[in-house]
């Protein structure tokens, strides 16, 4: 399933971030703020547990998240959608998963992973702020696969339909949540009209 977020403040948030001249800083701080807004969407069917409590005129019976939450950042760019995901999620743990594009063949490389001892029992949101071949998706999930997590979902700010396509046909379980469906791919591998390179306008390393 895709399922693209589409509300005034994300719209209006991505557009600054689109922007060619605004600034890491604001590039940054306006991608927390997305992944926040994101965040009510993403968890919106996560599974809970009836529990008895005590308010102070009775007792009650409500609910409680039942599992694990484990964000599953994709280095670099994935760390920045984390605080503002994390901060509303009550029972979150962060994995670290890191992975390069190669520039020609646009090929992912895996030069890092860690992961919380819980992983194949919880939730795991893989993030990371775009979507374009769906290559760096594609491994991400595989090697959240691999360590037994079986409830999976993949979070970006930007999406190409070739990345979503891929994606679908790799892990047709995995949804895919978006805050932009934009046109297509140019022929270096970007996101038309894109925000650029995500890593490097949120770290300033170019
Ligand atoms: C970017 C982006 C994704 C990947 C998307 O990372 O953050 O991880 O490219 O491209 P794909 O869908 O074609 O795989 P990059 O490899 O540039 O690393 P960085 O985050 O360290 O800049
Ligand atoms: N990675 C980015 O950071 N931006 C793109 O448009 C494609 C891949």
């Amino acid at each position: 399933m895709l399922k693209v977020l589409e509300h005034p403040l994300i719209t209006h948030k991505l557009t600054q971030m689109r922007k060619k001249d605004t600034k890491t800083k604001d590039f940054r701080e306006n991608l927390d703020e997305i992944g926040g807004l994101m965040a009510y969407e993403i968890t919106r069917d996560i599974t809970t547990v009836d529990v008895t409590i005590e308010t102070p005129i009775c007792e009650y019976v409500t609910q409680e998240i039942a599992k694990d939450i484990i964000l599953v950042p994709i280095l670099r760019a994935g760390l920045g959608m984390v605080n503002g995901i994390a901060s509303l999620i009550p029972t979150v743990k962060i994995a670290h998963v890191g992975l390069y594009r190669d520039e020609e063949t646009l090929q992912p490389h895996v030069y890092f992973e860690k992961y919380p001892v819980t992983i194949a029992e919880s939730t795991a949101i893989i993030v990371d702020p775009m979507l374009a071949t769906g290559g760096s998706a594609i491994e991400a999930i595989n090697m959240v696969k691999k360590q037994g997590a079986t409830d999976i979902r993949l979070v970006c700010l930007v999406g190409a339909p070739e990345g979503v396509a891929a994606v679908e046909a790799a892990h047709p379980e995995v949804d895919i949540y978006l805050a932009s469906l934009d046109e297509k791919l140019n022929e270096h591998g970007y996101i038309v009209p894109g925000l650029g390179d995500a890593g490097d306008r949120i770290f300033g390393t170019k």
